[in-house]
């Protein structure tokens, strides 16, 4: 009997087990209650009592070996009848569910259109620090200490250091510009600027300019007036209407303001702020931003010859364009986040 048990194991440890169907097979006439090892058992009372024992033990260990050879191969087959089945059979005919597609923001899409307007005719585009020292916010810019020109710009100073400040605008980027490179200098500084002014549909405390500088020999004011008709002709269309007004900034001489027909092709006629008529105060102008040639003192004062070159410098308030551009009433509708508003300006861009 001794044999036939280790014939047995031997067979055991020798059978194919690749296929369910040999599994079976093996599971019955090895394992199962009618296979040889349950007969074995089974003879184990025929045999000399002295042999019992020690026969018994082997027969529990061909028992066990059997058993685990088997536990360890279904388990085998099983992992990969799951692996092959571990998604459920896809459903083609399903409605399909539309991704939510955000909306590029009306601001980022008009500084985009600035940035591709001048680009064009062969302005580059520059950018500087939004917390600001004095010297680029103001002096280098010839406002002087203490000058009332200061308090134009309500400024928000960081940590009560007078030094440090959020700069009011980006003018400043034109100092480090001007501080870095020798002329020809054409460029455009989009960037967001900050006041401390009280809130309301025309003003922020926190908003965006872009910033204009052409620096050269024999740069003149007709060729300002001719780069900002340009742009605003690109801007909002063929017949939009501009006019310059005489004004005063410390860092330009002359200094213009610039206006822009907000009924936009037929002045006195305001499409923008209708009967309300807060943006344009009824006059059916606009004002889109500041500009003038670059006083000597600021081109000396950045290390450039005033002598040899002259320069334009304008700087225009994003909002106010995107508020022509898209007929926007309320310029703290940009700040609010409401996806009502910014969802009509999908495909856009
Ligand atoms: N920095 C001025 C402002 O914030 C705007 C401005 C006016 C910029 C005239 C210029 C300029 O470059 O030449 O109101």
């Amino acid at each position: 009997m001794q044999d036939k048990v280790k014939e047995i194991y031997q067979e055991v440890e020798a059978y194919n087990l690749e296929t369910p169907e040999q599994v079976e097979k093996f599971r019955v006439a090895y394992v199962g209650r009618k296979g040889v090892i349950a007969d074995l058992f089974d003879q184990l009372k025929n045999a000399a009592p002295e042999e019992r024992r020690a026969l018994g033990a082997e027969l529990n260990a061909l028992k066990n070996f059997a058993q685990s050879r088997l536990a360890t191969v279904q388990q085998h087959l099983e992992n990969a009848r799951t692996n092959g089945q571990s998604a459920p059979p896809a459903d083609l005919t399903l409605p399909v569910v539309p991704n939510q597609l955000g909306t590029i923001h009306p601001l980022t899409l008009v500084r985009a259109r600035i940035v591709q307007i001048f680009e064009r005719i062969g302005f580059n585009v520059s950018e500087g620090p939004e917390i600001e020292d004095d010297w680029h916010n103001f002096s280098a810019l010839n406002f002087p200490e203490n000058h009332p020109a200061r308090e134009m710009q309500d400024t928000f100073f960081v940590e009560r250091n007078p030094d440090v400040a959020l700069r009011t605008h980006t003018s400043s980027v034109q100092v480090r510009l001007m501080e870095t490179q020798k002329p020809p200098i054409r460029s455009i500084m989009p960037g967001r600027v900050y006041r401390n002014e009280a809130i309301s549909a025309r003003a922020n405390c926190t908003f965006h300019q872009v910033e204009g500088l052409f620096v050269d020999e024999n740069v003149s004011f007709a060729d300002l007036k001719q780069t900002l008709y340009h742009f605003t002709r690109e801007m909002f269309g063929k017949q939009t209407r501009i006019r310059f007004r005489p004004s005063y900034f410390p860092f330009t001489e002359p200094s213009a303001e610039m206006d822009i027909s907000c009924g936009l092709h037929e002045p006195g006629v305001c499409q923008l702020c209708g009967g309300a008529k807060n943006i344009c105060k009824g006059t059916g102008w606009v004002e889109i931003g500041g500009s003038g040639m670059v006083d000597p003192n600021v081109l000396e004062n950045c290390g450039i010859d005033s002598q040899k070159y002259t320069g334009f410098a304008f700087g225009m308030g994003i909002e106010r364009i995107t508020m022509l551009r898209y007929q926007i009433k309320d310029l703290r509708l940009f700040t609010e986040n409401d996806v009502r508003f910014l969802r009509q300006f999908t495909g856009l861009g």
